[in-house]
């Protein structure tokens, strides 16, 4: 076992919220541990949507934080979602500052689409649905650059080490070929994602299974919530775990949801199919637990602009041999994010001294009890960066 002292933050996790907290952690040295080359396994890079934010002219951030609330039951913290909306647009500059290609509208502002439960459109889009790994893409050309940040990409967290007064102190981390190293440095950011590598079938990188937040736990942290697990509606059903995802942006440009029998699943009115995520996963579960099936029928919608529109998801219906052109896509409902997690406040301090949360395993109280599509990349980002600049002066 080494003993290694680093002279500032200790950042677990390479996915945007991590690498964001890098980033913004200058002139401070950052240390970034992950357990596999950035881009693989994390959920950032497989975000299809995008990031939402308050950027056309009709659109605010207090409207913004309106429909984080409202999709959240009652759950959401107002203060929070205000502290995140409205760093909608300065988060969307600052990736576009770093290289992230966002698509852009005829005038070249950033060109925004509808998804669920967002009252108009305010979603910013990359390459239709590849915004994830566009943007993690120049977040990490941006962080392989920075001199202030070194990166391990061998490394699992496998216990956090506090002082007797219970102050977190370092992490102790395997590397590879199994040699553990005690890493002592003056702040832990946890970034180490969701939990949806637990459950049956997910959208997520199942290497992702809630170590953070049970070590977290184990360190005295409040945990918030953990019960609540967002379930995608629309993950594509051909038999895989992770499931690909189809995203919700499809049925912002007017694919609907239908039985084996062709009949609309949440009723004629097309607005129902922009329901909250929980209402429609609902509705998916029960259609397939009765016999019925569930399919997302984006024939007529997207059509023939599916591989230049939706570029991801057409391949990976192709890949299954299932045209989306033609077919109706089969959905189930997969486990997507979870809400719960170690509770933090916006710039990432959690309950125990030296010890910081951001991104999906954080609870900062924007989400409540569900999360509204494209609120996680800008709550990545956004509080990402606070938490850096927090963590950086302790
Ligand atoms: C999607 O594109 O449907 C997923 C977006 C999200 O989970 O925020």
């Amino acid at each position: 076992m080494a003993r290694i002292r680093h002279e500032g933050p200790l950042i677990i996790g390479g996915g945007l919220a991590g690498l964001s907290a890098a980033l913004e952690a200058a002139p401070a040295k950052a240390l970034v541990v992950t357990p596999d080359l950035l881009l693989n396994a994390c959920s950032s890079a497989w975000a299809q949507g995008g990031l939402a934010a308050a950027l056309s002219p009709r659109d605010s951030a207090v409207l913004h934080a309106k429909d984080t609330e409202g999709a959240g039951a009652g759950l959401v913290e107002p203060e929070a979602a205000r502290a995140l909306t409205e760093r909608g647009r300065e988060t969307v500059e600052w990736l576009a500052s770093l290289g992230a290609p966002f698509d852009r509208d005829e005038a070249g502002g950033f060109s925004v689409s509808l998804e669920a439960a967002h009252s108009l459109p305010r979603v910013a889009r990359v390459g239709g649905d590849g915004a994830g790994r566009a943007i993690l893409s120049a977040v990490v050309a941006a962080a392989r650059a920075s001199s202030h940040i070194e990166i391990w990409e061998d490394g699992r967290l496998r216990g956090l080490i506090q002082d007797a007064d219970g102050r977190v102190r370092g992490a102790l981390i395997e590397r590879a070929g199994g040699r553990v190293d005690e890493v002592f440095a003056p702040a832990v950011v946890l970034a180490t994602g969701g939990v949806g590598g637990l459950y049956e079938v997910t959208t997520n990188p199942s290497a992702l299974r809630g170590e953070g937040l049970a070590l977290a736990y184990g360190a005295g942290a409040e945990i918030l919530d953990p019960e609540f697990v967002q379930f995608h509606p629309t993950a594509i059903d051909v038999g895989l775990d992770p499931a690909p995802l189809a995203t919700e942006a499809l049925r912002g440009e007017g694919a609907r949801l239908i039985d084996g029998t062709g009949a609309y699943l949440l009723g004629e009115d097309a607005d129902a199919d922009l329901a909250p995520r929980d209402i429609v996963a609902r509705a998916v579960h029960a259609a397939r637990a009765d016999g019925r099936g569930a399919f997302l029928d984006a024939t007529k919608a997207v059509g023939e602009a599916f591989p230049h529109e939706f570029p991801a998801v057409f391949s990976a219906c192709m890949r299954a041999g299932l045209d989306p052109r033609v077919s109706p896509i089969p959905v189930a409902a997969a486990a997507h994010y979870h809400m719960g997690g170690i509770v933090a406040d916006d710039e990432g301090r959690t309950t125990v001294p030296g010890l910081y949360a951001i991104g999906e395993c954080a609870a900062t109280g924007v989400h409540g009890a569900n999360r509204l599509a494209s609120n996680s990349l800008l709550e990545a980002g956004a509080f990402g960066r606070r938490a850096g600049r927090a963590a950086a002066q302790e």
